[in-house]
């Protein structure tokens, strides 16, 4: 049955009228990691796992949500009290309503049902994708033309003022512009952004290690620290830098005396991985697939070491995933601690490699990963059949 059939048929068991229906996707990041919050690059690309939902205007100002995923309904009434978080997933939606209409766009009320493919923890922006989703329905509902740089930027404001998570731009700027078979290189400053076509030679593999450590928000707000802080530390040196993104690795060395030694190596992955998205775009757009893998190896290494944002389940997978036949490179892919490794692969050998590494990863650790080739898909939009 097509997905619209099957979710009109989930919606009516929970609400009356005739839903809209609207699609938003997860993302893996290809390479440039950490470094959206720098003002620096990254190059993602829209996954086909994605969150799904049907949508009715109301005719009061109340929004009620029900999720496929967790069984549970939650509402929030626009003219009421002012919204506070809840600390759960409601928050990515009702965050997202608070900062539309701060934004000046009148909502109506909405009952919506939402379902998503995308894995959660799996370090592939299910939050973002669950956000997104929402905005569009809501912006839909109302009658508003959608700009998607600008759904992008409040969904990104709704997780950093509303959820309380200090994200950079990178995962809802992808779920809201990914380009169908291509990866987007953008530029966390200016938000441009450019697609850049994956090789017909080559093919995008995830593998999910399975993992996902705790820490990993407390510790995400920690690293931001620490690249502020190397900013704050190299200005008088460097005159008016704004980010690490004005800071080439010259600049770096010539000045590391004024950083502590933490600081030192959490500035410099960032320095170099801006670099490395630049160098791996040309590379990407000429079909270098040899460059492009030794940037993904070398960017695992640099989080690896001084972001210190791996962990041994994920060293171990990438380590496997580097030493199957057919692979241009491998890296952990997301904020860290867990989650997911990405691999560029021959298309002929994604079989064999997909084999290989479940099984060799299973022996090392127990886990069993899910791994699965992607084929890159379009942002946001209307959910169509
Ligand atoms: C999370 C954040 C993004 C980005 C990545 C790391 O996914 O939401 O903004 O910082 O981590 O690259």
């Amino acid at each position: 049955m097509p997905a619209v059939d099957l979710l009109r048929a989930r919606f009516l068991e929970h609400f009356d009228g005739e839903p809209q229906f609207f699609r938003a996707p997860g993302r893996v990041n290809l390479i440039g990691e950490h470094t959206d919050y720098n003002d620096g690059f990254v190059m993602p690309a829209a996954l086909e796992f994605e969150a799904q939902a049907a949508a009715a205007a109301r005719p009061d100002r109340v929004i009620r949500i029900h999720s496929l995923n967790n069984g549970k309904t939650a509402e929030v009434d626009l003219d009421g009290a002012k919204p506070e978080p809840r600390g759960d997933w409601t928050d990515y939606a009702f965050g997202v309503a608070v900062m539309l209409e701060a934004a000046g766009n009148r909502l109506s009320g909405a009952d919506i049902l939402v379902s998503s493919t995308v894995p959660v923890g799996a370090g592939l922006s299910s939050s973002a994708a669950l956000e997104v989703v929402v905005g569009y329905a809501l912006l839909s509902l109302a009658g508003r033309e959608v700009d998607t740089v600008e759904l992008a930027k409040l969904c990104q404001k709704a997780e950093n003022e509303f959820v309380g998570m200090r994200c950079g731009i990178m995962d809802q700027f992808i779920s809201c512009n990914g380009v169908v078979d291509h990866a987007l290189m953008i530029d966390c400053r200016s938000l441009a952004s450019r697609p850049v076509p994956i090789d017909q030679r080559a093919r995008i593999v995830v593998a999910n290690s399975m993992v996902h450590h705790a820490l990993a928000d407390g510790e995400y707000n920690k690293r931001r620290q620490s690249c502020e802080e190397g900013v704050r530390l190299l200005r008088p040196a460097l005159g008016e830098i704004r980010a690490l993104r004005d800071v080439s690795f010259e600049d770096l060395e010539e000045n590391r005396d004024f950083l502590p030694d933490l600081t030192y190596r959490r500035c410099r992955h960032i320095v170099t991985e801006n670099e490395r998205v630049l160098q791996a775009a040309e590379a990407l757009q000429n079909a270098d697939l040899d460059t492009f893998g030794r940037l993904m190896n070398a960017s695992h290494v640099s989080m690896r070491d001084d972001y210190e944002i791996s962990c041994a389940e994920v060293d171990s997978l990438v380590d496997i995933a580097q030493a199957q036949k057919g692979v241009f490179g491998a890296r952990m892919t997301g904020g860290g601690f867990g989650g997911s490794v990405v691999a560029l692969v021959e298309s002929g050998a994604v079989e064999s490699f997909i084999a290989n590494v479940r099984a060799a990863y299973q022996d090392a650790t127990g886990h069993i990963s899910e791994i699965f080739a992607c084929a890159p898909k379009n942002g946001v939009g209307p959910l169509t059949d």
